[in-house]
């Protein structure tokens, strides 16, 4: 079997041409466009670039977006001022901080200060709480956007062995949540798991959200699975890579995704889709 592809970027565009067409549309009411933070402590190379596609997507689409680049020596108090200021501020509709941040910052204490309704990363504990309670309201962006993935290919989840490789708190925990309440029997697999080849092997849906090159072998996926490849791995000579073997993998897989090109255009994309949510559920008082 060779796979077919899952083909992330031309999904994110049609979620952000309805995106744009929604704001579009406000506008036309004589109401205010969504307004993002996006704040960037210290010069983390790959965090840099992840801050400049959310800031030109925002653009793209026709919302306002407030850069926030501070120094790497910025304390814990001088961030929780920042965010304390947009909290308050009525403009503002969403307020993500790039992670990972410096190791002098207390990052749950940070992730713990932003008004959960503006939580747009949705790592907030209530956002996270009311996820694994089947009641969500902000959602982590790229498990969300997976999900958008799997329900563009119309799979009837309910039952599937689910196996996600990796159990961090921005992908493999809400992963797992999404896919529970998705109704699929879900596996975390980690860094303790025993004999990974084998539960990998069982995955009719694999998630591989471990940040490692290549940890997955082609050999290990199971005739027919559908290969979520989360990682974004560069390798020495510059280019980017997945957590999954992907050209011996792809003979295995009914689907697959690229890195690049897979999951990581899905994460951008939802992160402007849960801004434009998270500005409609202030209006409405939700
Ligand atoms: N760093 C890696 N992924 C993410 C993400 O989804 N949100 C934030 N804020 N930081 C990240």
């Amino acid at each position: 079997m060779t796979a077919q592809i899952i083909d992330g970027k031309a999904i994110s565009a049609s979620l952000l041409d309805n995106i744009r067409h929604q704001i579009k549309q406000r506008t036309s009411a004589g109401l205010r466009v969504p307004c993002l933070a996006v704040i960037l402590v210290g010069g983390d190379p790959a965090s840099m670039i992840y801050v400049r596609k959310k800031r030109e997507t925002c653009e793209q689409l026709g919302m306002r977006s407030l850069a926030h680049n501070l120094p790497e020596s910025t304390s814990l108090e001088e961030l929780l001022a920042l965010i304390d200021t947009l909290n308050a501020d009525s403009g503002v509709d969403g307020i993500l901080v790039q992670l990972p941040l410096p190791a002098h910052i207390d990052t749950t204490c940070v992730i713990e200060r932003i008004d959960p309704a503006k939580d747009v990363d949705g790592f907030h504990p209530y956002n996270i709480g009311r996820l694994a309670q089947r009641n969500p309201v902000l959602r982590p962006c790229t498990p969300k956007g997976v999900m958008t993935m799997l329900e563009s290919m119309q799979l009837d989840l309910r039952g599937k062995n689910a196996v996600i490789v990796g159990a961090s708190n921005i992908v493999g925990r809400p992963m797992a949540l999404e896919l529970l309440l998705a109704g699929c029997t879900v596996t975390v697999c980690h860094r303790f798991t025993r004999d990974l080849p084998a539960i990998v092997g069982g995955a009719e849906i694999l998630v591989a959200a471990a940040g490692k090159a290549g940890l997955v072998k082609g050999e290990w996926i199971r005739e027919g699975a559908v290969v979520v490849d989360v990682g974004i791995n560069r390798q020495a000579d510059g280019k980017l890579c997945g957590d999954v073997e992907f050209e011996t993998a792809k003979e295995r897989a009914a689907w697959i995704t690229p890195v690049p090109g897979g999951v990581g255009p899905m994460t951008v994309a939802t992160l402007m889709q849960n801004t434009l949510e998270a500005l409609e559920r202030r209006e409405a008082g939700k």
